[in-house]
């Protein structure tokens, strides 16, 4: 389907910036403490996956069960190691091509969200500096219902006061492919076309769009 994008609504984590890495120390470090290894194959199965099922997927890789306290404990535990990893991030670790393209878009007029499962989404942009780059913020303190579910992007479109269909969601997770097409918005996939299998269309990273508009990415 051609449509107009009049917003953009971008998801954060390998879209913008590669945190998975620091996710994945978090967990194994976590994973390591209670007796079992973790290993990055298994890391894939958390992307764009919530801090509450992430550790449920992880204990059932670990064979553990907890009560609701003790998970919550442990959730909070990764969490500030994470944080803590996050503490080194700066402006070098934004994904090519992803600032320039922000930047395209508004210079075109149009709208940009971002619409994150991640709680951290707020620190994470103000220390690669691009807060200024979206007119609304959508994360994970903000919504009920993770992706799949639309929740977050129709939440974002509202804010922008743009109707879905002239939204175009960019997204790294088969989940928030399918968020986006629930939300009857466009839906460009930002990775592997094989894992992506339902979007609309699948690019490697966002320096390939600035390819085609002839605007120069970082590295
Ligand atoms: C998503 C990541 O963006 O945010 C997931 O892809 C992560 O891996 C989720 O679990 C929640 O992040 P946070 O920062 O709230 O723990
Ligand atoms: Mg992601």
């Amino acid at each position: 389907m051609i449509r107009e994008m009049r917003a953009a609504i971008f998801d954060l984590d390998g879209v913008i910036v590669d945190t998975a890495h620091y996710h994945y120390l978090a967990w194994k470090r976590l994973a390591q403490d209670l007796g079992f290894d973790f290993s990055e194959a298994e890391n894939e199965r958390l992307k764009g996956v919530s801090r509450t099922r992430s550790l449920e997927i992880l204990l059932e890789i670990g064979g553990l069960t907890m009560d609701e306290d003790a998970r919550a404990r442990a959730a909070a535990r990764k969490n500030a190691w994470y944080v803590e990893y996050l503490a080194h991030l700066d402006a070098s670790e934004i994904l090519p091509g992803a600032a320039e393209y922000l930047h395209s878009l508004r210079g075109r007029g149009v709208k940009t969200a971002l619409g994150s499962a991640s709680k951290n989404a707020p620190l994470i942009l103000a220390r690669l500096g691009l807060t200024p780059l979206f007119e609304a913020i959508v994360d994970g303190n903000m919504v009920s219902r993770a992706k799949p579910d639309p929740e977050v992007f129709l939440r974002a479109a509202r804010q922008l006061r743009t109707p879905p269909a002239s939204c175009i969601v960019f997204e790294d997770a088969e989940a928030g492919i399918q968020a986006a097409l629930r939300a009857g918005m466009g839906a460009v996939g930002v990775g592997r076309p094989e894992t992506l299998k339902t979007a609309d269309m699948v690019i490697e990273g966002l320096y390939q769009l600035n390819a085609l508009l002839g605007i120069r990415s970082s590295a």
